[in-house]
């Protein structure tokens, strides 16, 4: 194979994270502790009866209504469909001229340059400052088509401060793209927004405190004009008759929703108290997960838990985040479990 076939973007893309998962507690996906979802997997068992021989709703039409309900929005406002991921690669299709420059910043979630780049853009980061905050001056200062920001971060796990998500969004006439994946945890959500803002697009996911990553389901509300616009481009069906049903019974009933978020904000003190205690730097969380600094190599941790049995996720490569380790909040059992895991490898360490 000659290598220029392929294009220049996407020449040196690296595989997406894919560890061995066998029986191993996953606690590095940020994915729902209490596990699946309750009324979406009854929606599930109750699925036999769709017509699989006929294609789903070309754009998800009674998902996207169920949104406006919830959201209070119309179903204009929404575009739906195989996560948020598919979400974000829409954007880029659609608002990234091929060369185009996008700013996200850094460090931020991985796959964000993975859309640019296999969209044929060019991402530019911005740095977070020291406490994993903004720059907004320099964001706004600098010459891009788009802006891709994610609050709370992944992973840093804070939440940026609503007055600069504001000035970035009124800072320059680009579109903005808020990730807000883990936005029920922090309790604090800019889609309300995308009316009053044009050029605001909110990205969200049922797979982390809906309890429904296996489903691949996500959307994206933004005005109904630059909704239509994006609409445009998705691939039509893309979100199937299975996980369209399943994620409508999530919205419907909330119940679940709600006691993850509980949970979570139950649990965070508990598992930061632990890491602290070992002497580990704990960074400020407002989702479902921490970032935390060991105090042995981050490698050897994550490889000595999961070796336990226990995957968590190794960012201690990553400029800005070097020795560091992300771990899910888990139940509090999950979380003792790590916890005593994690003594286990020190004492291994010494
Ligand atoms: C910040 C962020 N955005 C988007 C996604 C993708 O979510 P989905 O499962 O909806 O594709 C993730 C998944 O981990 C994430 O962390």
């Amino acid at each position: 194979m000659d290598r220029n076939w392929i294009r220049s973007t996407c020449r040196d893309l690296q595989l997406y994270y894919n560890p061995e998962v066998g029986n191993k507690l996953r606690m590095d996906t940020s994915t729902n502790a209490l596990g699946a979802n309750p009324a979406g997997m009854r929606a599930l068992r109750e699925c036999c009866d769709l017509d699989l021989g006929q294609y789903p709703s070309t754009y998800g039409d009674g998902l996207r209504e169920e949104l406006a309900r919830v959201h209070r929005l119309s179903r204009d406002n929404f575009v739906v469909g195989n996560g948020s991921d598919e979400s974000l690669d829409v954007i880029m299709k659609t608002l990234v001229e091929p060369g185009g420059t996008v700013i996200t910043a850094h460090p931020a979630y991985v796959l964000h340059s993975f859309f640019v780049s296999i969209n044929g853009g060019r991402t530019v980061t911005v740095d977070l400052d020291e406490r994993f905050q903004l720059d907004v001056e320099r964001i706004n200062s600098t010459p891009g088509s788009l802006v891709l920001i994610c609050t709370p971060n992944n992973p840093t796990s804070n939440t940026f401060r609503d007055e600069d998500v504001r000035a970035v969004i009124e800072g320059a006439a680009r579109p903005v793209v808020v990730d807000e994946a883990y936005a029920e945890y922090a309790g604090r959500s800019f889609l309300p927004l995308v009316e009053r803002y044009d050029n605001l697009i909110v990205t969200r996911t049922f797979s982390k405190a809906y309890g429904l990553a296996g489903m691949r389901v996500g959307y994206l509300a933004a005005s109904r004009e630059l909704a239509d616009a994006l609409q445009r481009v998705k691939v039509p069906y893309s979100l199937n008759k299975v996980g369209e049903r399943v994620a409508i019974a999530a919205l419907r009933d909330p119940a679940f929703l709600e006691e993850s978020v509980r949970v979570v904000a139950e649990q965070r003190p508990f598992l930061e108290e632990g890491l602290r205690a070992l002497g580990f730097q704990v960074f400020p969380s407002e989702a479902n997960y921490i970032l935390f600094r060991p105090t042995v190599p981050s490698d050897r941790l994550t490889k000595g838990l999961a070796d336990r049995g226990v995957l968590v996720r190794d960012f201690g490569k990553v400029r800005r985040l070097e020795n560091c380790v992300r771990t899910t909040i888990g139940t509090r059992e999950m979380n003792t479990v790590l916890l005593e895991r994690m003594q286990e490898v020190l004492r291994e360490c010494r």
